[in-house]
Parts: C-alpha cells; structure tokens; sequence
C-alpha cells in the first residue's frame, strides 16, 4: 500500500531518444491524471537517415524544449509555482540527447526550487500503465501485484516481475537485439525507412494476400522453446535479409530495383508474426510460472495492433486469471506523461528525509546512457 498523500502535480521531461517531450500529471488518490501532454517529434528529420543520429537529436531537443516547456505550462494553465516537483528521464539513452532533458530539469529544479526525481526509461514505460484518465477505455483499474511487464522499445525486450512499487526483477530479455530494433533493421532492409515498426505493421495489414509470396516466406521463431524467459532477434533479422536476397537472385532483381509491393507485405507479415509468437510465449510461460495478477504490455513496440490483440487473446485463453493492462497508442512510444507517472509515485513513497534529499538533486543528479534498472 502507499502512503497517503496530498494531492501532488508533477512536470515530467523526456529527452532520451528523438523525441523532445514534457508532460504534467496530478496524483490524487493513487491514480494519475494527465493535464498536459506535449511532444515534438523529430522523425522527418532522422527518417532521411536511416535512423538516429545522436547530435542533431541534441540539437533539435536544444531548439525544442523550451517552447515544448512553455505549451505545456499553458495547456495545464498552470504557473510554475503550482508544479509540486519534477521527474525527468535520467537514462539509457543517447547521452547528448539525455543531458539536454536533465540540464534544462536541474536548472528548473534550483529556479524554480523543487525536488528533482531521476527516472530510468523502462520504469516510465511500466508506469504509463498507471495513468487513469477515464478516457483511456482500455483499463478500469490500476494493475495489481505481483505483475509482469513485457517492455518492448527500440533498445529493449525485456520480462520485469514487480511484486510491489518500484521493485524489479529481470526474469528474461534479449540477448542481442530489441524487438523494435529488429522492426526497424527489418524496414531497411525492405526499404520501408524508418522507424520500421509502424510502416511494418501498416505494410502486414495490407489485403489481399499474394499466396505465392505468402507460402515462399518462411522465418524463423528464435528460441520459441528455450526453457528460460530470454529472447533473440537478431538472426530473424538476417533471415529476412538472406530471404530477401535470395528472392533478388532468383527473380534476377538489383540491389536497386525495388522489391514487388505484394513481396514485401508478405515478408512484413511472416516478420510481424515471428516476433510476436516468441514474445507472447514467452510472455505467457513466465505469468504462468509466477502466477502474476497482472501482465502490462509496454514500450514503443506496445503500439502494434496485432501483438496488443494477440496478447490479449492468448492472455484470456491460458492466464485468465491475470488482468491485461495496455496503454492508449499516444502512450506506448516514447512521451513524458510516462515519466511524470513513475515521478509522481515515487515521490509518494518516499521518506521525509528522502523527500528532502531531492531538492539536492540539481546539483546531484548524474545522467547515464546505460543505466540500469534499479529496485527503490
Ligand atoms: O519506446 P520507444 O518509442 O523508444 C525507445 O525507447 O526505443 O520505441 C520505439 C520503437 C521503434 O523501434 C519503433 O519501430 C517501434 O518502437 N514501434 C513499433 C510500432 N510503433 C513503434 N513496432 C512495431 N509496431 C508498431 N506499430
Ligand atoms: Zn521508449
């Protein structure tokens, strides 16, 4: 159980990756409520590139986060004096994009004089669960423990056990590539651009299908049937690219000829389908063997419309019992509502002491691009 609290609002900053986001939330009665979500994305700009390039994200957060900062204010229609603290992603990232999140945060933390909370990425994917606005159809409550988060981003797979608040336990992830990271290889190799998941899954839904193709695509589900909870998905990725260039040989096509459109919704689908039976097996194996109340689908992979169905499903055939929690889309990929939840919460289960020793954090918040989950 949580302590009782105040109501408390809190401003939320995320910078990590190539999106320049701040968000405020209020706790009351242990449920968040958003007031002001605000985003600005830079994927037209990387999307040229073929994927992130780590200075002009710093630079683009730079240009960004102060009007970002100001719309959100004025869309909460709330001064700065009401913001009770604030909660800003403190890693992994992309370290020039983490440090312009964290130094605009430390220096509105001793502005403005309010307690600073470091959050880790992957805790405020998990805690984007946690908000309630009664718009969010999808769930009515808030999970229960013990829980079972399956996080999947672009730079994590990972299967985290919570038995309560802030306690976590890897029980499996990838050993080499993230889901997402598959997703987006996966894309370039089929020429989709980036990010890959979206136009993956867009690409998959496409009707009808070219039999043909469908048949001749064939891929692997890596470590479907390991006994551990882990993942693999960097040899799917290189059996879609040895398919894809057996199929050039075959249909004598250049490297720079595109692939037939049919070809390529045929080889999204099998790709789309091979990920997700190893993550929703997997998913399942674990909630099973922990007998978990709850199973949370999170991270930007979370936004895929046939893995939240199929997770679903499969979640009400095998685990009944346990209570299947997903965010809205607009909360899945990266944003700072998320890490404006787990602030929120975390501020409510501290001690005074704790309490206090945040208002030193603008001086003493360290910003870590491979920081790891830690329990509080
Ligand atoms: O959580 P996120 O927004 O950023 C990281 O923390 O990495 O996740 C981004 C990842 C990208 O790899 C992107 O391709 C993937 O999430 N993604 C999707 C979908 N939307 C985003 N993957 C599959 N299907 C989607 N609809
Ligand atoms: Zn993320």
């Amino acid at each position: 159980m949580l302590p009782k609290s105040q109501p408390l609002t809190i401003l939320g900053i995320e910078t990590s990756c190539d999106d320049t986001a701040v968000a405020i939330v209020r706790y009351e009665k242990n449920t968040i409520n958003i007031l002001a979500n605000t985003l600005s994305s830079q994927i037209t700009l990387h999307s040229g590139y073929g994927g992130i390039i780590p200075n002009l994200a710093a630079r683009e957060h730079i240009k960004n986060i102060l009007p970002v900062l100001k719309n959100t204010l004025r869309e909460a229609r709330l001064s700065p004096k009401e913001i009770n603290a604030i909660a800003v992603t403190q890693g992994p990232g992309l370290i020039p994009a983490l440090l312009i999140g964290t130094t605009v945060a430390r220096t509105l933390s001793w502005l403005w004089k309010k307690p600073l909370i470091g959050i880790h990425h992957i805790e405020g994917h998990i805690y984007a669960n946690f908000i309630g606005n009664p718009q969010h159809a999808t769930r009515n409550t808030q999970p229960t423990f013990p829980l079972l988060a399956l996080v999947v981003s672009g730079g994590h797979t990972q299967l985290i056990l919570m038995r309560k608040h802030f306690d976590y336990k890897i029980i499996g992830e990838t050993q080499d590539d993230a889901a997402g990271e598959a997703f987006d290889k996966v894309a370039r190799i089929l020429g989709l651009g980036y990010p890959g998941g979206p136009v993956i899954s867009h690409e998959a839904a496409q009707q009808p299908v070219v039999v043909q193709f469908s048949q001749s695509v064939i891929l692997p589900r890596p470590m479907l049937n390991s006994p551990d909870s882990n993942f693999s998905f960097s040899g799917l990725k290189t059996a879609v690219l040895y398919t894809v260039q057996k199929f050039r040989e075959k249909n004598r096509l250049a490297e720079n000829v595109p692939l037939p459109k049919e070809y390529i919704r045929a080889v999204c689908a099998e790709f789309q389908q091979a990920t997700i039976d190893v993550l929703v097996k997997k998913t399942i194996k674990t909630a099973k063997k922990f007998s978990v109340k709850t199973v949370i689908l999170a991270g930007g992979v979370s936004a895929n419309t046939e893995l939240r169905v199929q997770l679903g499903s499969a979640i009400s055939q095998f685990v009944p019992s346990a209570i299947y929690h997903l965010s809205p889309i607009a909360l899945s990929t990266d944003n700072a509502a998320m890490i404006a939840s787990a602030g929120a919460f975390r501020f409510v289960q501290m001690s005074p002491k704790e309490k206090e020793q945040t208002k030193e954090n603008w001086h003493a918040l360290k910003t870590h691009a491979d920081l790891t989950l830690a329990s509080h």
